[in-house]
């Protein structure tokens, strides 16, 4: 096990599976990339290599097959590692890259799909109580005899009224016929369930399962890829009469679909390299690959020559209701509620348990959690609790905000909660709960009043509805879990910004067909289509014009200070940084009808170390009839500073103050074909007057009107999005001092306690006599049983970080070899917080004498032009401590020459 601990994507989950007590003690994967002409040399000739390599270390290991990558943009392989000692993960990487076979190597990740789940955040609580239409898909519905708000849908080929299509313009494409036609997409998820009603129309022309191999992709784990695709591949219109779609349509539903698997079930994670055998196989097949693909982790959303799509609130917020009955004291009436994690549909009656504090149901296999949206989870006490009442996963309640009271919509909303102690979880509104429960407590405490719930075994049976409500405070609005950008190398990201959150799409059966989520994994799908309209218009266009055309039709948006919360938020009257909303808003007909092209899609002005003179863009009349006149000028989005107090930064600052540009010419005239070079230069920085200390960040958009003679220009303005930021940032501080500190680790809390002071002690109880044990490592600290650690937090991404563990008089580093205790790669950015603790284990297990040490660690600063100069660097030293060996210890090696005897009096005395 390594030692570095709390590393989120560190092999976590990765073998839990398999995990046994008397395992291989070392395991781990990796990914080659080699050149074309090595990648003939054989897999198992690759796989002996690197156990020989291994080897040479002291290890003995056994190297298993994963994937094999064999496309113009990547060759390579990856595999796994097991080893019967222990290895540092640093050393394993660094001998495999020292293969001549091997180019360069990394270790596995997981990425992590960014979802919001509404009624566990808090969340969506929007729009005007109590009102309800049925803006969703209203032209098809009919009314029905089911009251007012209950409408049941049937479908016919009439227009297109999803909002998320109404306000991008793709609904007008539909209209013209643009719906995606001989376009190849491929949706890298997991789970697809493509029997249900919306997208048993779509083509899926290729299946495949990254994890087994295999060909089928469907499984009832998760609903995230079902969601994903229905949004860009739901044909719900087109399917016969009788069943019901809701006027649910993909963005591009006539392309044709290839679904690839890449996370297992059990998993909420997906490992790189699936990713990567994913995304080629789907670029070779020639479908467009759906740009950042629905994974926004830190790898795929900032690479190169991808777009990152960031999220907006959908301007309504759809409802789905099914109906069911709730009975008690012999009197049956009608239940409201949206089908929630697991639960099926039974057809059954289910006794209804209302939880007291920490009591879980007599009969799991017959109890359904029935919950209310939008809150914290309280028991019927009025406890607040960080997980369903009688559930022992804990869910996100800790971010979630307190809801306006009343609530301001009524629908019930659906709920994602591991319920393992239970059948399943419905979601109902908070009056028939509170009724429920007071049914409940009528009787005395043994005798309760019986109540029981019957859910429907199917959708006709649920009579689902869907009705909506206008979200007039924050449609159209960043949502507050969207990423800011910019890139680790100051890259303007996010590229562009789609309706993501509150997105009514296809569910899978064993939900009931049709569900609202969101998140940027709603967001991304949705351009993925546009992308494959533009496609479909211009056959020609390459990827890099298509994000072009996305980028300059793009509409910059508002500012509103709803960050990391959803209530409370102000909306503000100027334009949001290009750092949290990128080109804008995505207008899909602009994109597809504009007759101006740019080669690139942002400029990006870097530091004020790296600031160039100009940056040059080339506009093109890719019209074929008209010569378009062109006026350039200048919109400032908001400023900001990076850093908020000295180690902290900012949660989205955003001020309407601007810069100046230069820009040359400022208007020309283009016939059709032609192009010319403008060039954009910083005229002035914006007034902010802690640029340099705090490091503030601008930006706004170069504006491109075109007009033509004959009044026919199809779009009048465009926007090219820059950024910039005022000051250096190599200056940014890497480790936050505030939270990195001398700790001692708990290893059976796994818990590291407050900052230590100096001299501290720690008497190691040696016995290495057990060499080939994860369990026994060489020390243990009878004590107390803390070994010595630290607390380590940064302030931001590192490319690269090193802890080492340094003789505080010698000031040598103990656990030689490639730098310390641990070091990262530069293509392995680290963030957040963790801790680390040495027993003995680091380096193969290499034997550290008694002495007096400190934490070092290293981390590259961004922007470090060459990470060779000591500014380059962020170097923090922890206070001192003392290692000792206790009296009784076994098996202590010899004195090693060279070091101080001083404290190794402590050995035997
Ligand atoms: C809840 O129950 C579990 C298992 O029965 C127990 O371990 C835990 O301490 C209890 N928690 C509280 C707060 O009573
Ligand atoms: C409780 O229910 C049982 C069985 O239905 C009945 O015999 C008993 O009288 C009830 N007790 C009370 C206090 O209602
Ligand atoms: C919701 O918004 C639509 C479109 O703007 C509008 O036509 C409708 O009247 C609104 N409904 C309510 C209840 O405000
Ligand atoms: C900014 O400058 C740094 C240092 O030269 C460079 O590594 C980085 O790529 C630059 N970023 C951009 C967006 O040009
Ligand atoms: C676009 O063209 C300009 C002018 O020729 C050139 O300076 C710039 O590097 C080009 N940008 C990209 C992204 O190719
Ligand atoms: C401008 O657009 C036309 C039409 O799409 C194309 O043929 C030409 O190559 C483009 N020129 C440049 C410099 O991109
Ligand atoms: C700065 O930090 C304080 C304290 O955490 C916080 O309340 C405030 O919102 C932060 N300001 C910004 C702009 O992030
Ligand atoms: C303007 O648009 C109309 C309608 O699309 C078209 O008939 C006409 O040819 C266009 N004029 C020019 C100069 O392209």
């Amino acid at each position: 096990m390594p030692s570095l601990k709390h590393i989120p994507f560190l092999l976590a989950g990765l073998w839990s599976s398999t995990a046994a007590a008397d395992g291989p003690i070392y395991r781990d994967a990796f990914i080659v990339e080699s050149e074309p002409s090595s990648f003939l040399q054989s897999r198992s000739d690759l796989l002996s290599d690197v156990t020989s390599a291994l080897s040479e270390l002291g290890a003995s290991c056994k190297a298993t097959p994963r994937n094999q990558f064999n496309s113009p943009h990547f060759t390579g392989s990856s595999f796994n590692l097991e080893c019967d000692s222990s290895v540092e993960q640093q050393a394993a990487l660094q001998a495999i890259k020292n293969l001549a076979a091997v180019g360069k190597a990394w270790p596995v990740r997981q990425h992590k799909a960014q979802r919001n789940i509404p009624s566990l955040d808090g969340s969506a609580h929007l729009g005007l109580p109590g009102v309800v239409d049925s803006h969703v898909g209203r032209r098809q519905h009919v009314p029905s005899s089911h009251g007012p708000n209950l409408v049941i849908a049937r479908d016919s080929a009439l227009a297109d009224t999803l909002s998320t299509h109404v306000e991008t313009g793709i609904d007008r494409l539909h209209a013209e016929g643009i719906t995606g036609m001989g376009i190849r997409i491929a949706v890298v998820d997991s789970s697809f369930d493509t029997s249900v009603p919306g997208l048993s129309g779509t083509t899926v022309g290729y299946t495949k399962d990254i994890i087994s191999g295999g060909s089928a992709v469907g499984d009832d784990c998760s609903y995230h890829g079902t969601h994903v695709l229905g949004i860009v591949g739901a044909k719900g219109t087109s399917v016969d009469a009788n069943s019901v779609g809701y006027g649910v349509n993909g963005a591009a539903y006539d392309a044709t679909y290839e679904l690839y698997r890449i996370q297992p079930c059990g998993a909420d994670v997906a490992q790189t390299d699936d990713l990567i055998a994913a995304f080629l196989q789907a670029g070779s097949a020639g479908s467009i690959p759906s740009g950042t693909g629905p994974f926004t982790g830190f790898g795929a959303g900032m690479a190169l020559d991808v777009m990152a799509v960031g999220a907006t609130y959908n301007t309504i917020t759809p409802c789905i209701q099914w109906q069911g009955t709730v009975t008690s004291g012999g009197k049956t009436s009608p239940l409201s509620f949206t089908p929630g994690s697991r639960v099926g549909f039974p057809s059954t009656s289910l006794a209804v348990w209302s939880p007291r504090k920490n009591e879980t149901a007599e009969d799991p296999s017959n109890t359904i959690l029935l919950v209310e949206r939008s809150q914290c989870w309280v028991d019927q006490d009025g406890v607040s609790s960080p997980r369903p009442p009688g559930t022992t996963s804990p869910t996100s309640c800790a971010t979630c905000s307190p809801p306006p009271t009343p609530p301001r919509n009524p629908c019930p909303w659906f709920t994602d909660a591991d319920a393992e102690t239970t059948r399943g979880i419905i979601s109902i509104s908070r009056a028939a709960g509170l009724s429920m429960i007071t049914a409940l407590n009528q009787g005395d405490d043994k005798n309760a009043t019986v109540v029981t719930v019957t859910l429907p075994s199917n959708a006709v049976a649920g009579r689902v509805s869907i009705s909506s409500i206008n979200n007039t405070e924050a449609g159209g609005q960043l949502t507050y879990y969207s990423s800011w950008g910019p890139s680790l190398d100051g890259r303007s990201r996010p590229s562009l910004l789609a309706p993501g959150h509150n997105i009514l799409s296809t569910f899978p059966s064993y939900l009931g067909g049709w569900g609202v989520i969101g998140g940027t994994s709603m967001s991304t799908p949705l351009v993925a289509g546009v992308a494959a309209l533009v496609k479909q218009t211009h056959p020609a266009w390459d990827g890099a014009r298509i994000q072009a055309a996305l980028a300059l039709t793009a509409r910059p948006i508002k500012f509103n200070t709803r960050q990391r919360s959803d209530y409370g938020g102000e909306n503000r009257g100027f334009l949001a940084p290009v750092i949290a909303q990128g080109a804008g808003f995505v207008d899909a007909w602009a994109a597809v009808h504009s007759v101006t092209l740019t080669n690139t899609t942002a400029l990006n002005f870097n530091d004020t170390a790296h600031r160039p003179s100009h940056l040059a863009f080339t506009l093109n009349n890719t019209g074929s009839s008209e010569t378009l006149s062109y006026t350039l000028g200048h919109r400032g989005a908001a400023s900001g500073y990076v850093m908020n107090t000295t180690y902290a930064l900012t949660t989205g600052d955003a001020q309407p103050i601007y810069a100046e540009l230069t820009i040359v010419p400022s208007s020309l005239s283009l016939a059709p074909g032609e192009s010319a070079t403008v060039s954009v230069s910083i005229a002035s920085e914006p007034a902010m007057p802690e640029a340099a200390k705090r490091i503030s960040y601008f930006g706004g958009y170069v504006t491109i009107d075109a007009s033509s003679s004959s009044g026919n220009a199809t779009t009048s303005t465009l926007s090219l999005p820059y950024t910039a930021f005022g000051g250096a940032l190599a200056s940014l501080p890497m480790i936050n001092r505030d939270a990195t500190y001398l700790a001692a680790y708990d290893a059976t809390n796994q818990t590291s306690g407050d900052p230590l002071p100096a001299g501290r002690v720690f008497e190691c109880l040696y016995n290495n006599n057990n060499n080939n044990s994860t369990t026994s490592p060489p020390c243990t600290f009878p004590a107390d049983g803390l070994a010595p650690g630290l607390a380590l937090s940064l302030v931001t991404q590192t490319r690269n970080l090193t802890i080492d563990l340094v003789d505080n008089k010698t000031k040598t580093s103990m656990l030689p070899g490639g730098g310390g205790v641990y070091a990262s790669g530069s293509n392995n950015p680290w963030d957040g917080s963790w801790y680390h603790a040495w027993d003995g284990r680091d380096r193969n297990r290499t034997f550290v004498p008694a002495g007096e040490y400190v934490w070092s660690v290293t981390a590259l600063r961004l922007n470090a032009d060459s990470g060779v100069v000591e500014r380059d660097w962020d170097v923090w030293e922890s206070e001192s401590w003392v290692l000792r060996y206790a009296a009784d210890s076994t098996g202590l090696p010899p004195e090693r020459e060279g070091v101080s005897n001083e404290d190794g009096v402590h050995l035997l005395q």
